[in-house]
């Protein structure tokens, strides 16, 4: 069976545990860098078929990497490049089926096929993206941008933005 063909009702109860997992692990701690690493590391781990799950945020004018499970990533994306700073310049998410087929797409892995990229928004602003690559062609579609969407709503609150991005 492959992953298209699991019923939307499988596919966002796999959302919703995922987002009951992050929020009790984030529960009680203010650190945004604990925080974030622990968001990256449960999305790695829960959701199947990820090369690279992480942050990137919003340091003067420009996304720089943050905490991430994967390969190492490029460091630095200017606003309005790649996937990511499209998420960015956009205020929307990217779903991505074929990188190679996004101009400006920004190779950080080769074995990336496919990506989702949701930007996060704090009081108005876009503070940065979480960013999901996979080496299987088209691994993400609507549920998932569904899917993340509601987990990055459900931790954006949860993070102390003036000391992650200095708002
Ligand atoms: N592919 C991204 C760059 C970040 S890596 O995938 C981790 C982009 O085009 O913005």
């Amino acid at each position: 069976m492959t992953r298209s063909d699991l019923a939307d009702d499988g596919v966002r109860e796999q959302y919703a545990a995922l987002r009951r997992e992050v929020v009790a692990l984030l529960e009680g701690e203010r650190d945004w860098l604990a925080n974030l690493a622990n968001v990256a590391a449960a999305v790695y781990d829960r959701l199947d078929g990820l090369n690279w799950a992480g942050f990137y945020l919003l340091r003067g004018g420009a996304l720089v990497l943050g905490p991430f499970q994967g390969r190492p990533a490029c460091v630095r994306i200017a606003v309005g490049t790649g996937v990511c700073g499209t998420a960015v310049a956009q205020r929307a998410s990217q779903v991505v089926a074929d990188v190679h087929a996004f101009p400006g797409h920004i190779a950080c892995d080769p074995r990336s096929r496919s990506e989702l990229v949701v930007p996060l928004h704090v009081a108005g602003r876009v503070v940065g993206v979480l960013d999901l690559d996979s080496d299987q062609p088209a691994r993400f579609d609507e549920r998932d941008r569904a899917g993340v969407e509601a987990l990055v709503a459900a931790v954006v609150p949860l993070i102390d933005w003036e000391r992650a991005c200095a708002l």
